[in-house]
């Protein structure tokens, strides 16, 4: 079984999918042994501690820079040999070396189809934002394997979601969570922790 760590931000939705698919056996080749938050009092936290998993905060506030914050957050996954990272709604960059130690280990999913809507301040509502600015009658979401290039890593798994009329940023989120994100990222962790996922150039391949 391979040891995965979860780092959250806030509500943790995609957590809980995570969650849920290790119990209903859709992730079988992993388990969750760490949720770390960047905030304080962060739901994803409740999730954890019902879920029985450990659950930690590393505010990003306690450190003066990025690399210091890194170093940190590394310390509590090293400590428990972790394999598999995944950022589920993490919204704070990590210094390049957290990409460079654990290369094709950290996973994200980002609620766009990769590569629009991407890229730096492209975090949250603002894609939905975004996207429904520039009219696209279809979005989705991504989960990607992260590096230094923020959105950047290779893609692992997409899917399409359909924008519908009179959508707002609210509604297309959970359209986009509900059909997408809360489906491709079990999969996408399933598929890393029974050791599926080649990277070759760039490129993943589904063993
Ligand atoms: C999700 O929609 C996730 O795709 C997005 O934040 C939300 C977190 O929700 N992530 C990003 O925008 C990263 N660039 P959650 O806390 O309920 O899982």
């Amino acid at each position: 079984m391979k040891k995965i760590a979860v780092l959250v931000s806030g509500g943790g939705t995609n957590l809980q999918a995570i969650l849920d698919a290790c119990e209903s056996g859709v992730i079988r080749s992993g388990k969750v042994e760490l949720v770390l938050s960047s905030k304080e009092g962060a739901y994803a936290l409740e999730r954890a501690a019902k879920a029985g998993v450990e659950g930690i905060v590393v505010p990003r506030k306690a450190y003066p820079d990025r690399e210091e914050y890194t170093n940190a957050i590394r310390a509590e996954l090293d400590k428990r040999g972790i394999d598999l990272i995944v950022l589920a709604g993490f919204m704070i960059i990590q210094h390049e070396s957290f990409f460079k130690v654990y290369a094709n280990r950290v996973i994200n999913v980002h609620p766009a189809l990769i590569p629009s809507f991407c890229g730096d301040g492209f975090y949250g509502l603002h894609v939905h934002e975004a996207a429904l600015a520039k009219g696209v009658k279809v979005s989705g979401a991504t989960v990607h394997f992260v590096n230094e290039i923020c959105d950047g890593g290779p893609i692992i798994l997409q899917k399409a979601v359909s924008v519908e009329q009179g959508d707002t940023p609210e509604t297309l989120q959970r359209r986009i969570m509900e059909q997408a994100e809360w489906q491709i990222l079990p999969e996408a962790v399933e598929l890393f922790c029974a050791d599926r996922l080649e990277v070759h150039g760039g490129i993943v391949s589904v063993k």
